[in-house]
């Protein structure tokens, strides 16, 4: 069985399904087989961001009515071993029986999966997932994203899900300024476990434009340590100047 991940959070535009690509471009070059599914129907993204939009025919909805998963999934150009899944083009299109066993299917044809899911409290689905699968809450340090991953991950335990943190759009210069608040307090407020930082980057902004990651940039460093640690490797966090 592969590591089921599912990428959540509070408020929306945090950089979820930026991190859920960075985090499979990097899972990807630690030589794991990585699947991306892309949860948000009626608004995806990760094709655009991916660079597979013009080759998407099926998608996810395929998928449930009966096609195979190796007739729907795009292999991402430039990278050995990362797939895409596109959500549907409309919304309502989830069935939650039979994305239970996608799910599981899934998990056992691929070393990583990562689900990338729309924002807010709509859980419905996140009891179809394997079990095993780990949350990543994806937060900005701004207090009101943090705010609403405290309550992401309070309902998470409620229904008995293991949610790590990622802060996103990380920068040390406001930190050290103290406008935003310091890594510490973040994990403090939201509760949560921290899996790692990601910095703010042009380099990010721009995925959607080039679809890919510079080797040894800063982005792709974090989502190194990020998949490293989540992969159970001892990985520390550098200094907050170097994220
Ligand atoms: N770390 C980052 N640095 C710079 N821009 C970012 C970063 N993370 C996300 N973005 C930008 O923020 C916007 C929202 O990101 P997206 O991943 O679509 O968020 P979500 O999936 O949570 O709605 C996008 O324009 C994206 O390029
Ligand atoms: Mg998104």
């Amino acid at each position: 069985m592969g590591h089921v991940y599912a990428v959540t959070s509070g408020k929306g535009g945090v950089g979820k399904s930026t991190v859920a690509a960075g985090l499979a471009f990097a899972f990807v070059k630690l030589n794991k087989k990585t699947l991306l599914v892309d949860m948000d129907e009626g608004l995806r993204c990760l094709d655009l961001m991916l660079g597979v939009d013009k080759s998407a025919v099926f998608d996810l909805s395929d998928i449930l009515m009966g096609k195979e998963i190796s007739d729907v999934v795009y292999s991402v150009d430039g990278t050995d071993g990362l797939y895409l899944i596109p959500a549907p083009s409309s919304p309502g299109m989830i069935d939650a029986y039979r994305f239970t066993a996608f799910a599981k299917k899934a998990a056992e044809l691929y070393d990583t999966v990562i689900f990338d899911f729309p924002a807010g409290i709509d859980f419905s689905l996140y009891g179809c997932l394997p079990e095993g699968t780990l949350f990543l809450t994806v937060a900005v340090p701004d207090p009101v994203s943090v705010r609403d991953a405290a309550a992401v991950s309070g309902m998470l335990s409620d229904i008995s899900c293991t949610s790590k943190l990622i802060i996103n759009n990380f920068r040390c210069r406001l930190v050290k300024k103290k406008i935003f608040r310091n890594i510490d307090d973040i994990m403090d407020s939201a509760g949560l476990r921290l899996a790692g930082i990601v910095p703010a980057s042009d380099e990010l902004m721009l995925l959607s434009v080039n679809h890919r990651l510079k080797s040894g940039g800063r982005p792709m460093s974090a989502f190194l340590r990020i998949a490293s640690r989540l992969e159970g490797e001892r990985v520390l966090l550098p200094d907050p100047k170097k994220i």
